[in-house]
């Protein structure tokens, strides 16, 4: 019984519009595993397929396409030139994307698999409504349920900001802020005593700045990306235009999420009453510059915030801490 116990896989799903995220247990270690969200098409051939598959390339053949997906899908679009294509927009599925479902059902079939017939225990992250907006999770969440039931995964959900809380502030017993800046969204919760009182996104983020970045500098979002990850960060002295353009984008962002902030924790009608500061802490891809907490610390503290910040910190590994996070959960609460 306890062997079969053990052999259950737990699994904390971080499903982000450009990354997918997997925390997982073995044993002591808590492994990471990332791919892409993206996927890209190239024409069928015999040959070509053979060759994909010797060298392990994960892909499926649809009529007269090979479809590969995930981390392989931004290599090969590099190679030939081509976008690839993602099946999530702004933090969610697109209902109008036949394609999107299929897609992001294989990348996480491939990342969390199965083992000896044992149904995986599965906490995926979900994105929180936009602020002040009416459209609902609904679809998103309910397709991604249905998508695991399909794959025989015993589930259940976490809000993102949540989840980053679960991740980093252990140490104030889950009472603060957690921050996930991601590709479509910036996702915020305060929880108190690990209960969550307030959660919401905004829909600037990572592709905001990449596509503004690029309209301005007139170059493909795609490139702005590459250049960005590799080498943006804050207060360097800026040899090109680009970094500067960044720069510009970044800081609207940030002052946008505090603004969403402000509104969001001063409106609140069910605000927990804290008696003491409390601590924020930022994480997501687009949290992790160089430079990043500093300047978004400086234009925190200018602004008129509601609530006292004890601290603002950076989530040990941003890239992953929404992943860990809904890894905790499914640890602590299937
Ligand atoms: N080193 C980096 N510097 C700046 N931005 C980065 C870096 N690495 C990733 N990003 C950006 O982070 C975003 C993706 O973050 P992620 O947390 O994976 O988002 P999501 O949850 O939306 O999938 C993208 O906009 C990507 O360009
Ligand atoms: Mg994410």
């Amino acid at each position: 019984m306890k062997q079969q116990e053990e052999s259950i896989r737990t699994v904390g799903l971080d499903v982000g519009t450009s990354r997918i995220v997997t925390a997982c247990c073995d044993g002591a270690e808590r492994g990471f595993e990332s791919q892409l969200n993206a996927f890209v098409r190239i024409p069928h051939a015999k040959m070509a397929e053979s060759m994909l598959h010797k060298e392990n390339v994960p892909f499926q053949v649809q009529r007269d396409t090979i479809v590969i997906q995930g981390n392989e899908a931004q290599r090969f679009a590099d190679l030939f030139h081509l976008e690839t294509n993602r099946p999530m927009t702004q933090g969610f599925l697109d209902p109008s994307e036949a394609e999107s479902v299929p897609m992001v059902k294989k990348i996480i079939e491939t990342m969390v698999g199965k083992r000896n017939g044992s149904r995986p225990r599965v906490c995926f992250s979900v994105p929180a409504a936009p602020l002040n907006a009416t459209e609902s999770l609904t679809y998103h969440e309910a397709t991604l349920r249905q998508t695991f039931d399909e794959l025989d995964y015993e589930v259940r959900s976490i809000n993102e900001g949540l989840a980053v809380i679960y991740s980093e502030l252990e140490d104030t017993n889950y009472t603060g802020i957690g921050i996930s800046c991601g590709g479509g969204l910036c996702n915020v919760a305060l929880a108190y005593l690990s209960m969550p009182a307030l959660s919401f996104s905004i829909p600037k983020a990572g592709d905001f700045i990449d596509s503004s970045a690029a309209s301005v500098t007139g170059e493909l979002a795609t490139r702005v990306r590459i250049a960005k990850e590799a080498t943006f960060h804050f207060n360097g002295h800026f040899t090109d235009k680009l970094q500067q353009v960044l720069t510009v984008y970044y800081e609207d962002m940030i002052h946008a999420l505090i603004a969403a902030m402000k509104d969001a924790f001063s409106n609140a009608k069910r605000m927990p009453k804290l008696a003491k500061p409390i601590p924020m802490v930022l994480s997501g891809g687009t949290a992790s510059p160089q430079g990043f907490r500093d300047r978004f610390e400086k234009l925190l503290r200018a602004s008129d915030f509601p609530i006292e910040i004890s601290e603002i910190r950076l989530a040990r590994d941003p890239m992953t801490a929404t992943a860990n996070g809904a890894l905790v959960a499914a640890l602590t609460e299937m």
